[in-house]
């Protein structure tokens, strides 16, 4: 075949599929180019998820008449007034965006400069130019995109639900209005109750509250870290107010909203010691440096940037995350101990017999800080209790006199707890360790997994309906799978725009922290997307619901709860294993725990 041109139009077309990938990319850009015009105030408004209409107004410096016409010209820019790509102080700097959006719809730009008598506007219609004509407007600019893709039906296909999509743009417009405080930003549409952030010049932690919740502005620790030139701020979240995935980190490089692998890296290195792997911190960090050592050319959307020295980086964010956590932070209360359980190790045998115990390597964090109490505790069965009295903040023990009738189960009788956490029985011929927690989500999971199967989740019905408020997105998300709630044994309904009303919950959960799980449940249902097999969402919706039922961890159980639930491990299958693959006992025989005495 012969080699050929393509025509401009072509070429436009497919620079836009790369700088235009959806509504709020496109919003994304017209935001920037405000910002970059030093706009004080910004609206956004969209309607169709941003298909039909996209409209983005400021009160920026405008453009001339001559400006606006090469505005839409591919590669025009004003912002590189010499060659130095490296060089970059503004968001925008590679003159793609305007001719992207003007090729994929139609797009008129409106804008006043103050050296013009009136203001101009053009039209860019599937990359159609128009004359520039007279308009009235009294200052700024304002971007107005309707049909988006109509001319790039390729790309038309790939969008989600309206309702997906206008998430999107709210999550761009939050990421820059978290960035810019001192700007005022409206975001208006059919799809959504109005949002409006008043500038707050200099208040960052202000913006932030408001954009990411009270609850963020009450349990947030300033970070603020310097080395070599390179500055980190921001506020991160405290331990406690964690989420189930990683969307609510937002990292800035120069003032640029981006999702870096590093920065990821670096803030899950930091809470290492204070998160479980399958939770993640909510956090807002701003790195500054000087330009120079940071190259933005590196993605169409520019979301990524790479550092000339990104050791150094990721380095300073984990030292200021770590210091902030350590001087503010709860410190967890589980350290070390590797040493002695690596004595264990060898020494734990599976047990054998009708289900699937895995042979459990022993989790270090429990055992450590209480060697004595346990000893104490596991005297003869005829013994008296150990007393340990009140117990001490850092190693709660309460422990009592074991059922005669359980010690020959499987998984022995309960003699203890510790931690508020691990339940310590008592067998025949040695010990067991549960992690009352990571086995009670087993055990909802198979239970909710047959219940589906057969009859379906039993349900109680709450006698006052709990109202929960939640941010708009997650009410959206949780309503829009009520049906599929309902299934798993959770009854809601729209409360008002902002809340969510509980009738039911599931009965084996017992009580139900709704408002923690709520919100647990609508950072994952982010995540599903059709095709996710109702087993994972099953598996997710259970574990957030075990988090919230009445045995999670940090609870301390009734000696009569703690039996209850080694009986229900003994009769649920693969209860030997969390829904993480991580063990939920550890078994230790007599001969095991003589071996590590020296005794043998
Ligand atoms: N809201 C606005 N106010 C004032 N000038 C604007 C505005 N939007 C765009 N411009 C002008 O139009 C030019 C082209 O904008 P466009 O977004 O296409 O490119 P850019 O911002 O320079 O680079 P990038 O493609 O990286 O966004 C800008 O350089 C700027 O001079
Ligand atoms: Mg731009």
């Amino acid at each position: 075949m012969p080699v050929r041109q393509l025509s401009e139009a072509m070429i436009n077309r497919i620079a836009a599929g790369e700088v235009v990938e959806r509504p709020a990319s496109v919003v994304k850009e017209l935001v920037e180019n405000a910002l970059d015009a030093g706009a004080r105030r910004i609206d956004v408004l969209t309607d169709g998820g941003g298909r039909r209409l996209i409209r983005v107004s400021d009160d920026g410096e405008g453009m001339t008449r001559a400006d606006l016409e090469l505005a839409v010209e591919r590669h025009a820019t004003s912002k590189l007034q010499t060659d130095d790509l490296l060089s970059i102080h503004t968001l925008g700097f590679r003159g793609e965006a305007l001719p992207s959006i003007g090729a994929a719809g139609r797009l008129t730009v409106t804008t006043r400069h103050a050296g013009e008598p009136h203001a101009w506007s053009i039209t860019v219609d599937a990359g159609e130019k128009s004359a520039v004509k007279p308009a009235a407007l009294g200052q700024g600019t304002a971007v107005e995109v309707r049909d988006l893709f109509y001319a790039t039906p390729a790309r038309l296909k790939f969008l989600k639900a309206d309702r997906s999509e206008a998430e999107a743009v709210r999550d761009v417009v939050r990421r820059l209005a978290m960035s810019r405080p001192d700007v005022s930003f409206t975001l208006a549409g059919e799809e959504r109750s109005p949002v409006t952030w008043a500038s707050v010049e200099g208040n960052r932690l202000g913006r932030l509250g408001e954009v990411l919740g009270s609850d963020f502005r009450a349990n947030a620790i300033a970070i603020e870290a310097r080395r070599e030139g390179v500055q980190v701020a921001g506020f991160a979240g405290l331990p406690t107010l964690s989420r189930a995935n990683s969307l609510g980190q937002y990292l800035f490089v120069n003032g640029r909203p981006v999702r870096d692998k590093l920065l990821f890296g670096a803030v899950r290195a930091a809470y290492a010691d204070y998160l479980p792997r399958d939770r993640h911190p909510l956090l807002a960090l701003f790195v500054t440096l000087d330009p120079r050592e940071v190259d933005v050319n590196v993605h169409p959307a520019k979301s990524e940037v790479r550092f000339r020295d990104a050791g150094l980086v990721r380095g300073l964010i984990v030292h200021a995350l770590k210091d902030a956590l350590a001087r503010d932070g709860q410190r967890a209360a589980t350290t070390g101990g590797t040493a002695t359980i690596s004595t264990f190790r060898p020494a734990a045998t599976p047990r054998r017999g009708g289900y699937d115990w895995r042979r459990s390597p022993a989790r270090p964090a429990a055992l450590a800080p209480i060697p004595g109490a346990i000893a104490a505790s596991f005297a003869e069965i005829a013994q008296a209790a150990f007393d340990v009295g009140e117990p001490a903040a850092d190693a709660a023990v309460a422990s009592f006199e074991p059922a005669a009738d359980q010690i020959d189960r499987p998984l022995g009788a309960a003699r203890a707890q510790v931690h508020e956490t691990y339940i310590v029985a008592q067998t025949r011929d040695g010990l067991v360790i549960v992690d009352q927690h990571a086995a009670h989500e087993r055990i909802v999971y198979e239970r909710m997994k047959s219940a589906i199967e057969k009859s379906g989740i039993a349900r109680q019905i709450l006698l006052i309906p709990e109202i929960v408020e939640l941010d708009e997105a997650d009410v959206t998300r949780l309503t829009a799978r009520a049906d599929e709630l309902m299934r798993f044994g959770l009854v809601i309904e729209t409360f008002g725009p902002g809340a969510v009303a509980v009738r039911e919950t599931p009965s084996i959960l017992g009580e139900v922290d709704v408002r923690g799980l709520l919100r647990d449940l609508a950072d994952h249902i982010a995540e599903w997307d059709d095709s996710l097999p109702l087993e994972r969402r099953l598996m997710h919706v259970s574990a957030t619901m075990a988090c919230y039922g009445s045995v999670r961890a940090g609870r301390r159980l009734k000696p009569e709860e703690m039996n209850a639930l080694l009986r229900d491990m003994e009769a649920v299958p693969n209860s030997g294993q969390c829904n993480h693959g991580r063990p939920t006992y550890v078994e230790l025989k007599l001969a095991d725990i003589e071996r590590l005495f020296g005794r043998r």
